[in-house]
């Protein structure tokens, strides 16, 4: 049985990532080095607390000699909110905590940013420790240290860059996910292929299939290798400053137009909604002159095969409007001075990130359904 271990190297707030089976039993052991003190609170969702999978690493906890509180929020994206971050940080202070406490985070994407905010506000900072439950938490959100709240003026506007312990990613937790959400974390996961690594995009090309079914090894051996290079552009531009780390958008500047137009809702998961968008990127960069039309090919026919969207009609019939759309994209977080700002591929393990598409280009794409 295999356990890859992967590190982020941020100097002294540098941790490591473990991939393998069964971790969340073992979360104590794996664990005590890293945190301050005894006591943890665990904080999961709903929808976990009905599963065994907090009993799980609290035995794990306890078997280690530590102590840990549950907390649940309600399942659902609307948890991303002040109110429910307010609510969360009171539950917490109300069961006793010093900046020994450690805050770990069961559960999806929702919940690695809800519990990491509230981790780095609660007395100015405790330790975290993000458990991700969803395959795109594990390839994606539970890395890096990005962590949010919704704002009514739109997604992850209210956070903060607070790095975890460590990563406990269990590959177990993935048994009970649904196909689809499965499917919407491998966006995120060949995501990351397609901006840095050819050769691990042929590898999960040649083995989706199995991966996708369930085979734990392959499933390690993807995550592992997807994470790294997540992990490696973080440990190069922690706070994406430097550029390196808005190569992670790849897909994100279309994604997040279809997301508003569609509610971020159950219409189009983010996963989803990236997968398109990378669709529409490679399109989008092919049509510039900027990547082979080979690879275009590649990637989209990989993306359509594993059951992913890579038109706007077959989310939507008819397609999204397009001087919304461009709109929406026009006041993207990237779009400096309403500019439109893309990441674009120089072919498969090639992202980079260009300013000044000029708009006729976008709206033929988007008129051709590309
Ligand atoms: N998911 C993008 C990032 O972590 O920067």
């Amino acid at each position: 049985m295999s356990l890859r271990t992967v590190s982020v190297a941020l100097g002294e707030r540098g941790y490591e990532i473990l991939v393998g089976r069964g971790l969340l039993e073992r979360a104590g052991e794996l664990l005590v080095d890293v945190l301050e003190g005894p006591d943890a609170v665990l904080v999961t969702d709903s929808n976990l607390l009905a599963t065994d999978l907090p009993g799980r690493v609290g035995r794990g906890l306890e078997a280690a000699g530590l102590r840990y509180r549950t907390v649940a929020v309600p399942a659902g994206e609307a948890s991303k909110s002040m109110e429910r971050l307010a609510a969360l940080l009171d539950a917490i202070l109300e069961g006793g905590a010093d900046r020994r406490l450690a805050v770990l985070a069961l559960g999806g994407g929702m919940v690695g940013d809800l519990a990491g905010l509230a981790a780095a506000l609660l007395l100015r900072g405790v330790p975290l420790v993000q458990l991700p439950t969803s395959l795109l938490a594990q390839v994606d959100s539970s890395v890096g240290g990005k962590t949010a709240v919704n704002s009514r003026f739109g997604k992850n506007l209210v956070g903060a860059f607070h790095q975890p312990r460590r990563v406990l990613i269990d590959v177990d937790a993935l048994a009970s996910l649904p196909r689809r959400e499965l499917l919407a974390g491998w966006a995120e996961l060949v995501k990351h292929a397609f901006i840095k690594d050819r050769a691990l995009f042929t590898w999960l090309d040649e083995h989706a299939s199995a991966i996708l079914a369930g085979d734990p090894e392959l499933r390690i051996e993807a995550i592992a290798r997807s994470v790294a290079i997540k992990a490696a552009v973080v440990g190069a531009d922690e706070r994406e400053t430097g550029g390196e780390r808005a190569l992670l958008n790849f897909g994100h500047t279309f994604a997040h137009a279809y997301e508003t137009l569609t509610g971020y809702g159950a219409e189009l998961l983010h996963g989803e909604a990236v997968a398109l968008g990378m669709a529409r990127a490679f399109a989008l960069s092919a049509r510039l002159g900027r990547c082979p039309a080979e690879d275009v090919r590649s990637a989209r026919a990989h993306l359509a095969r594993v059951g992913l969207p890579v038109r706007a009609s077959a989310v939507r019939r008819g397609g999204f409007p397009i001087e919304e759309t461009v709109a929406l994209m026009r006041r993207d977080k990237k779009a400096a001075g309403g500019r439109l700002t893309f990441v674009l591929s120089a072919g498969i393990g090639r992202a980079e990130l260009a300013r000044d598409v000029p708009e006729a280009e976008v709206r033929a794409l988007l008129a051709a359904d590309d």
